[in-house]
């Protein structure tokens, strides 16, 4: 099925932020693997594979549409000095996943592609539960302190 050009290149560029997302993230998981941090490192790790599936779908969506997923793009990747940094970074680049999906739905609406729409849409959801993680991250951050939130991310921490 011949997808609408505009839309195409919309989800390559979507691919695009997804790719590096999938190395951000692995970048970071093993970060705090290295600090010990066994519990963040779990948790970024299994951003990176929700990534990964996104990239999955919109490769699937793509292909389907009759387009050339394009693999070999990356945006620029931004790896943070500590944990703070980090999750700051991340959480930056999931609202302009936010703003990137939304801005794709209203295409797909507009070129008049549901099936775009209910894939982008599901995407969106996962992207707002990791702003989310984010979020609840620095709240922690900022209430129990740096030292109290890192020492309950360490292996065999309670919680
Ligand atoms: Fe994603
Ligand atoms: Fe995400």
């Amino acid at each position: 099925m011949k997808g609408n050009e505009k839309l195409l290149t919309v989800l390559n560029e979507l691919l695009a932020d997804e790719l590096t997302a999938i190395s951000q993230y692995m970048v970071h998981s093993e970060m705090c693997d290295n600090w010990g941090y066994d519990k963040l490192h779990k948790a970024i790790e299994k951003q990176a594979m929700d990534e990964m599936h996104h990239a999955e779908w919109l490769i699937q969506r793509i292909i389907f549409l009759e387009g050339a997923p394009v693999v070999a793009k990356l945006n620029p990747i931004q790896i943070g000095k500590s944990v703070p940094d980090m999750i700051g970074k991340d959480q930056d680049a999931e609202q302009a996943a936010v703003r990137a999906y939304n801005a794709a739905i209203r295409l797909a609406h507009e070129v008049d592609v549901q099936a775009s729409v209910d894939l982008l849409t599901n995407i969106l959801k996962m992207e707002e539960g990791h702003v989310d993680w984010a979020e609840k991250q620095r709240a922690q951050v900022e209430q129990m302190g740096l030292e109290n939130y890192l020492s309950n991310q360490a292996e065999g921490a309670a919680g």
